[in-house]
């Protein structure tokens, strides 16, 4: 159910998709309940190289752990064997990728609403545009740098143009994920269309400005259009010929080389050659350094999960500010609860993604996000309907608003 609220929260647009297939590819969820069965999961991912979506990486696997990972059909024939031999508890999550994807298309076709589909980048590009002629006002559009593969970069500044205080909002960094993109065009619909209307709303336009990148990963979220639905980096070449792309959630420069430093070309979470490497993380990056003094937060939304997190992700220490963090993330997750209740897990990524248990099991700590870091970085993972995740900026921006936090330099030298 969970996994199916991703792929349902926002229905989907017009054409099929095309490109890579994966038929009776199939999506398997399963608790270990002891060490026993985690390590019964590792040795299955030894054996065959799974491809977990959740967690990232077989090492964070522990007991009560759910785990999700999606097999080919000939591996899924043989895991069910095993798992059945196992006495495992498993569940077939979707027994066929391919129409998973599929039903996504077909879904919500008529649609002329935003908010109501998925869209490619050539509508994503178009609307932009269109909401910067629409609320002159309210809206302008900057090209903050090129992709790889040349195409635009654009962030549309929301809000007051003057504003002294910003909130950089990126969605799409990760190219599969894309009810990701689709919240950022809903934040942005929303925002303009509530403002004057509702008060929390109007206020938060007239005093800051919303820096909101709606597609970081263009190259790569055309591609999972286009080829493989779940592409997860950029596009371009590596030092190794036959592997495309670096994670450009793992190319910033931030902690690196450090603890969750992957140099392997072919890995879906490749770092790059060297920080901001790639143009797309330097275009960002070089926006972020020129525009420190006003912006106040970084906001980056993924998927799939019901997290909340903030810095640190790459040391254990406590950041500056970390007993106000909580104190925003654990009113927005009460928030939320109290409107929808959904449960939301808060807290710094070091201590929320990298359990005591992984910690003490591993010499060589592997985290999955050092983009996370200042000015004032939080992360947001969803698998829920749009609005929820709008509430929980919502609450994020007023409290931010209000509290005059300095961007921490220190992290965007
Ligand atoms: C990365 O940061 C380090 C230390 O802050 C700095 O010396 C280096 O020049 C930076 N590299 C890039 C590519 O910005
Ligand atoms: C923000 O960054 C952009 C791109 O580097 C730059 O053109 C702009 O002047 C900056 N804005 C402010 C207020 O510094
Ligand atoms: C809230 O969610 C919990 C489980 O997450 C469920 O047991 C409960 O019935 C839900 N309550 C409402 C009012 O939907
Ligand atoms: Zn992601």
């Amino acid at each position: 159910m969970k996994l199916i609220l991703v792929l349902c929260c926002v229905a989907v647009s017009g054409s099929a998709p095309r490109g890579r297939r994966f038929d009776n590819e199939k999506l398997f969820r399963v608790t270990p309940e002891n060490d026993n069965e985690v390590k019964f999961i590792k040795y299955l991912d030894n054996l065959m190289k799974l491809d977990f979506w959740k967690p990232k990486y077989a090492h964070n696997i522990t007991p009560k752990t759910e785990v999700y990972f999606h097999a080919d059909a000939q591996q899924s024939n043989v895991i069910v064997e095993l798992l059945e031999q196992e006495k495992m508890k498993y569940r077939i999550v979707f027994h066929d990728l391919q129409k998973a994807v599929e039903n996504q298309f077909n879904k919500g076709q008529k649609s002329k609403k935003v908010a109501t589909r998925y869209h490619e980048w050539k509508e994503i590009a178009v609307w932009a545009y269109s909401i910067s002629l629409k609320y002159p006002n309210l809206a302008s559009l900057v090209q903050i740098g090129e992709t790889y593969e040349g195409r635009p970069m654009l962030v549309l500044k929301i809000g007051n143009q003057k504003a002294k205080k910003g909130i950089f909002l990126e969605c799409g960094i990760h190219a599969r994920e894309w009810i990701s993109p689709a919240f950022c065009q809903w934040f942005v619909t929303e925002a303009l269309r509530t403002y004057g209307k509702d008060k929390v709303m109007t206020k938060l336009l007239d005093s800051m400005t919303f820096h909101v990148l709606p597609v970081f990963n263009v190259d790569g979220y055309v591609y999972t259009w286009t080829n493989d639905r779940f592409w997860r980096k950029n596009r371009a070449p590596t030092v190794k010929d036959e592997c495309t792309g670096t994670d450009l959630n793992r190319n910033f420069n931030v902690s690196w080389n450090g603890i969750d430093f992957d140099k392997t070309p072919c890995s879906s979470s490749y770092a790059g050659s060297a920080p901001e490497s790639e143009p797309e993380t330097e275009a960002v990056s070089s926006y972020i350094r020129s525009n420190l003094s006003s912006l106040k937060a970084y906001i980056s939304v993924h998927s799939f999960s019901q997290l909340l997190l903030f810095p640190y992700g790459y040391k254990e220490e406590e950041a500056p500010d970390h007993k106000e963090l909580e104190q925003i993330a654990k009113s927005a997750v009460k928030a939320l609860e109290s409107l929808y209740n959904t449960t939301y897990t808060y807290g710094s990524i070091f201590s929320t993604i990298w359990t005591h248990h992984t910690l003490l099991a591993r010499n060589q700590i592997q985290f999955p996000a050092p983009l996370l870091t200042g000015p004032m970085t939080l992360a947001l993972s969803t698998h829920s309907c749009l609005n929820y995740v709008m509430r929980v900026i919502m609450v994020f921006c007023f409290l931010s608003m209000t509290s005059n936090r300095p961007a921490r330099r220190q992290c965007w030298p």
